[in-house]
C-alpha cells in the first residue's frame, strides 16, 4: 500500500510556472507548476547544493537559482550533466490538500 504524506493546502501550491519550496518530515521538497501540472522533487540541486524551490521555471525545467542548471521537474534529470538526477516524489491532490508519496 502506497504512504502518502500530506505536506501543504492546495492554496499553497505555487502559481503557474513558478516553484516553491515544502517541508515534509526533515526534508524539503521542491514543487513545480510546469503550465498547470505539479510535481515534486528533492529540494537539493546536485550540483552544488543549491535550493531548487527557489528557483524560476524556464522552459518546463526548474532552474537551479545558484548557477542555472536545469532540471526537468517530471523526470529529475539535469540537462547539464546526463549522469545528475534528483528524486521526484509521486504527487497528489485530495480534498484540497496536497500529498506526496515518500
Ligand atoms: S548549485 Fe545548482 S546549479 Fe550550482
Amino acid at each position: 500500500m502506497s504512504d502518502y504524506t500530506k505536506i501543504a493546502p492546495t492554496s499553497d501550491l505555487p502559481l503557474a510556472n513558478e516553484a516553491k519550496e515544502f517541508l515534509c518530515g526533515s526534508k524539503t521538497i521542491c514543487i513545480a507548476n510546469v503550465n498547470g501540472t505539479y510535481s515534486a522533487m528533492d529540494n537539493i540541486c546536485l550540483h552544488r547544493g543549491g535550493p531548487l524551490g527557489q528557483g524560476m521555471i524556464e522552459n518546463g525545467k526548474v532552474i537551479c537559482p545558484w548557477h542555472g542548471w536545469a532540471w526537468d521537474a517530471q523526470t529529475g534529470q539535469a540537462s547539464q550533466d546526463s549522469r545528475a538526477k534528483v528524486t521526484v516524489y509521486p504527487l497528489k491532490i485530495e480534498n484540497g490538500d496536497v500529498l506526496l508519496e515518500m
